[in-house]
């Protein structure tokens, strides 16, 4: 097995494929359906020729680029396992962190004694594999309902099935465009989102991983990049509950016009931004008017 994963890698990299150890291991763990650390306590376990096969045409499609995630179907998210596909974007470990602002916020919330007597409302917008939805759903204490929105039925489906795979209660699922299915109903008491935020000209720019295997409408907003925060900021205020939080997340270099936005709209009240480990800034977070409700 050692030899195979070296092999294996040796000939990822050569192709320029990104993280080819890695790769080479998720690809070996999924055909024998095991861990990635039993790879390496069951080394010299030989492999069928079935295995060698099916491994074959992993290695294959990892070869042309496709993520490992879509090859074996299956993507980590804050503890979870998610199913996902060519219809969803691949959940990225930065955005574990805008589910870890929102906590953050209602736990405090919670703690001044300022919890919503009724539990939590919150609003996953563009939820593409459900990830956000099914972490809050599951992580946050006093839930009532997370409502995950998609304008992509596609992706809704993937989110759907990954809430029933999680066991995340309290769901509802709302296939629409931006906020404008929310101006009229029940408020939420927060509204999270990680959007497309890549302008429409920086295709060259992206990773071929990227570019050539992930759906074009979770990647790209618009001429400037900044089109589907800016409707979010805009509509927010109508959708939130008064003392509410909208949770963005941003691309590299969006926080000043996603803050720029926020000021001016009414109703809204920049808090506080978060940048990720390579100190870039990831995210904005801002507050409704009024007493928290
Ligand atoms: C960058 S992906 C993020 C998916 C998921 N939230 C995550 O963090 O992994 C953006 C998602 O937003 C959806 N989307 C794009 N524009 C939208 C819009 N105007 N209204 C609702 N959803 C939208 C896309 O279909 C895609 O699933």
């Amino acid at each position: 097995m050692l030899s195979i994963l070296r092999t294996t890698t040796a000939f990822l990299e050569e192709r320029g494929v990104a993280e080819p150890r890695l790769s080479a291991e998720h690809l070996l763990a999924d055909v024998l359906d095991c861990r990635r650390l039993d790879l390496y306590l069951r080394y010299d376990r030989p492999l069928s020729s079935e295995e060698l096969a099916s491994y074959r045409s992993r290695v294959k499609r990892r070869m042309v680029g496709e993520p490992v995630q879509y090859i074996t179907g299956v993507a980590g998210f804050r503890g979870l396992e998610l199913a996902v596909d060519q219809r969803v974007l691949v959940p990225r470990p930065e955005t574990e962190r805008l589910v870890a602002e929102v906590l953050e916020w209602a736990r405090a919330r919670a703690g001044r004694g300022r919890a919503p007597d009724s539990g939590w409302r919150i609003l996953d917008l563009g939820t593409g594999s459900g990830a956000i939805a099914c972490a809050l759903s599951v992580e946050l204490e006093g839930v009532r309902r997370v409502v995950a929105s998609d304008r992509s039925v596609e992706a809704l489906t993937v989110a759907r099935e990954n809430g029933a795979r999680v066991g995340a209660a309290a769901m509802a699922w709302v296939a629409a465009d931006g906020l404008s299915a929310f101006r009229s109903g029940p408020t939420f008491h927060a509204i999270v989102a990680n959007l497309p935020y890549v302008a429409d000209s920086d295709i060259a720019g992206l990773p071929i991983e990227v570019a050539r295997w992930e759906p074009a409408g979770a990647l790209f907003a618009g001429p400037a990049g900044t089109e589907a925060i800016a409707a979010t900021v805009e509509d927010a205020p109508r959708c939130l509950a008064p003392g509410g939080l909208l949770a963005l997340e941003v691309g590299r270099g969006q926080d000043a016009e996603a803050r720029r936005r926020i000021d001016a709209t009414p109703g809204l009240e920049f808090l506080a931004g978060w940048r990720d480990l390579a100190g870039v800034a990831r995210g904005v977070l801002a507050l409704a008017d009024g007493r928290e409700a």
